[in-house]
């Protein structure tokens, strides 16, 4: 079996996404930085609804975003991830076209119909078309350092959005919470980088992953978006599939299937539970992981629990959010690949281009 070290960690990482997932509390701070220098002009309080366009890495930051807000935003939000703008959009819309490189087709298309529809328009991006357009139209626009693959910059992303929906007065992380999280989360990605401790989680989770196919629990709401993107990170990193399930909903249908685990195994592979563990979860959320867990064991299967740290749900969120990355680039070590290449979503992009 590979095994994890400075040297293999070297081997894999090619192009060195090691260093740019670990920049990830450095970038948030950077992100809240570059929001605060650049004026946005939306009103808030005229907003009826929020439509968050983007695709991939550039997405899933609206959907972290949405479970930062929870309960408190009180205005409904849409995470789109598509050609077409849904049919409420209109001049009390606040669209927000997040595409790292600029240039992704879908959202360059929701970011014209929003144009169209007069929908206050904010770009956060790193240039590329949607700079353009923003340029041209004269609409609010943000922009974060080029240079990287976009999965690899999301804590510019979310540094920027949680600056953005502070200033409107609707985020529950003030700017003090946001910055004791940066700082917890720094110390804490020091630890996950430190290959030496024989406790180090991200390491134990990944090595008990190799091999297998993740099926991600996560609580639906306040991680499912987590959950996705260790998913998406799964994929692109570490080049296996892996699949994100809410709890509850997972509870009335999905759990059924661990049933013929034995049976399914020639085709599906190994599987693997992985259960984002919070104490923010539901009570009854709770309940139902203990017992997931359970069924799981009792048909053989194998459930692993990533158990979120820090003192405020948001720290338990950015917690979480770094393991699964970390988790991803030591599983791609482990599986020999460069986390970096992704030659499939290229060639597709290529191939539409045509
Ligand atoms: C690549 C990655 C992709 C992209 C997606 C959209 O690192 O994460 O999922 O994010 O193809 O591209 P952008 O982010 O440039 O709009």
């Amino acid at each position: 079996m590979a095994t994890l070290n400075a040297k293999s960690i070297r081997t894999a990482d090619r192009s060195s996404m090691f260093p740019k997932i670990l920049e990830f509390p450095d970038q948030l701070k950077k992100g809240w930085a570059i929001a605060g220098a650049s004026p946005v002009s939306v009103d808030f309080g005229s907003i009826r609804n929020i439509v968050f366009s983007g695709m991939g890495g550039s997405a899933i930051a609206g959907d972290i975003l949405k479970s930062v807000l929870g309960a408190g935003l009180r205005v409904p939000m849409a995470v789109n991830r598509g050609y077409d703008l849904p049919a409420f959009a209109d001049s009390g819309t606040l669209f927000i076209a997040s595409s790292y490189s600029g240039n992704t087709e879908e959202t360059l298309s929701a970011t014209e119909q929003a144009v169209g529809r007069g929908c206050r328009v904010l770009c956060v991006t790193s240039g590329g078309r949607i700079a353009e357009i923003a340029e041209s139209k004269h609409l609010d626009r943000v922009l974060i350092p080029a240079g990287y693959p976009p999965r690899s910059a999301l804590g510019f992303s979310l540094g920027v959005l949680l600056q953005i929906f502070d200033g409107f007065g609707v985020s529950p992380v003030s700017k003090e919470a946001f910055d004791r999280a940066a700082a917890f989360m720094a110390r804490e990605s020091v630890k996950m980088a430190d290959l030496k401790n024989k406790s180090n989680a991200a390491a134990r989770l990944a090595k008990k992953l190799k091999g297998r196919f993740p099926l991600i629990s996560a609580a639906e709401g306040s991680l499912e978006s987590v959950g996705f993107r260790w998913k998406c990170q799964f994929n692109e990193n570490s080049k296996i599939h892996a699949a994100v399930l809410a709890v509850p909903e997972m509870c009335h249908n999905e759990i059924v299937g661990w049933k013929r685990l034995a049976a399914t195994k020639p085709y599906y592979g190994a599987l693997a539970a992985v259960l984002l563990r919070s104490p923010d979860e539901h009570p009854r959320v709770r309940l139902r992981m203990n017992v997931i867990r359970g069924l799981v064991e009792k048909n053989r299967g194998k459930a692993y629990e990533a158990q979120a740290k820090g003192s405020t749900a948001f720290e338990r969120l950015l917690y979480l959010v770094h393991l699964g990355d970390v988790v991803s680039l030591y599983l791609a070590v482990l599986n020999g690949a460069d986390p970096t290449e992704i030659d499939n979503i290229n060639f597709l992009k290529k191939k539409l281009g045509q």
